[in-house]
């Protein structure tokens, strides 16, 4: 018995290893959170991706307002936007360069109104124009953010020509707070609207030799959930999308870059068409998330990167990778 006692004695010590307790303890608090966020990102898909295709199309006008309001929106992933917009019974106010026919496309297949302001938004001298141009449209429902630009080729920053990157600064950044700050004051008159902002999955992946590009995507960000929740009081909603790569002029130089997407991801590869189709579906998705990809193939690629093994890691395996790549830096 004193024998017996004496084992029970040893296991129950063994048993009761000091250790055992946190450990388990944190294996339950880890499980706990990997599963919730897993949950949080089927949520997500369900509710961005999978709802709005199942249910009716849902009626902007009637939720946002009459008017869209996009920049950048005669070519590329904004082109999209409007030709979804219009499709959904919206008026359509482009501001670009060029006009590219998105005036007489529009018309030719919807009867919405449409208007195109001639604007570069590389200068920040447009923007009292634009305030006169735009104080002339009654109800604006939607604004996109949409414009941006990148140099054209993976360029160290110490390379690039300093005009080209105020630009940069002019065309992804100030265009977004000044349009914001130009259209809000009417949709809080209104009490209803929505910002979309263009972001980049470059501001989640760190991309060297694209810095101040995905530098720039990385302050839409933040801008637009600082303002999402400064106007969570209101009707009007804010929404970041970050894309990986889409097919457009965006990337027309970057032709290695672009080769081997097409050859070995191209299903992460939309052209800007397609994918303002799945973005601007989830355009009627009220509340949270506030930043996410707008394609489903983004969306699970954005899952997939291992974020926890931190951003500085990340900007290093991509300079690796670009260098073996592109060549070009
Ligand atoms: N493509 C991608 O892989 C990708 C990935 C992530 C995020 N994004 C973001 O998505 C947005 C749209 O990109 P995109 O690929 O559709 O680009 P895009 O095909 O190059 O189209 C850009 C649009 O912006 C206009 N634009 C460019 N510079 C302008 C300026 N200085 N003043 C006025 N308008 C100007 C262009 O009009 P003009 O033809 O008249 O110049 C065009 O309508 C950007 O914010 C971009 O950063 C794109």
């Amino acid at each position: 018995m004193e024998q017996m006692g004496e084992v029970v004695c040893e296991n129950s010590h063994q048993f009761h290893w000091p250790g055992y307790n946190f450990f388990a303890i944190l294996g339950i608090i880890v499980t706990s959170l990997i599963s919730l966020r897993l949950l949080r990102a089927i949520w997500n898909l369900w509710r961005l991706y999978i709802w709005p295709n199942l249910r009716p199309a849902q009626d902007y006008v009637k939720l946002y307002g009459k008017w869209a309001v996009i920049t950048g929106g005669s070519d590329g992933i904004g082109k999209g936007y409007a030709l979804e917009l219009a499709k959904r019974g919206m008026n359509i106010c482009v501001l670009s360069n060029f006009e590219n026919n998105i005036v007489s496309e529009i018309r030719s297949v919807y009867t919405v109104d449409v208007k195109w302001i001639d604007v570069d938004f590389s200068t920040t001298e447009v923007y009292e124009r634009i305030e006169k141009e735009i104080s002339q449209i009654d109800d604006i429902g939607i604004l996109v953010n949409n414009v941006g630009m990148v140099q054209s080729k993976w360029q160290p920053l110490a390379d690039q020509d300093r005009r080209f990157m105020e630009k940069i600064i002019n065309v992804n950044m100030a265009t977004v707070v000044m349009m914001t700050e130009i259209v809000l004051k009417s949709m809080l008159r209104q009490n209803r609207g929505l910002i979309v902002c263009m972001g980049s999955m470059a501001s989640r992946v760190p991309t060297p030799y694209a810095t101040l590009y995905a530098s720039s995507k990385a302050f839409i960000e933040n801008f637009s959930v600082c303002l999402a929740s400064e106007l969570s009081e209101t009707k009007i909603v804010v929404k970041c999308i970050e894309p990986c790569f889409v097919r457009t002029q965006l990337l027309k130089d970057m032709t290695k870059f672009t080769d081997f997407l097409k050859s070995y991801w191209s299903w992460t590869f939309p052209d800007g068409l397609s994918f303002a189709a799945t973005a601007t579906s989830t355009f009627g998705v009220i509340g949270t998330p506030v930043v996410y990809a707008g394609y489903v193939a983004h969306e699970i690629l954005t899952l997939i990167v291992p974020h926890s093994i931190g951003k500085e890691t990340l900007a290093n395996i991509s300079t690796k990778f670009l260098r073996w790549l592109t060549s070009e830096v």
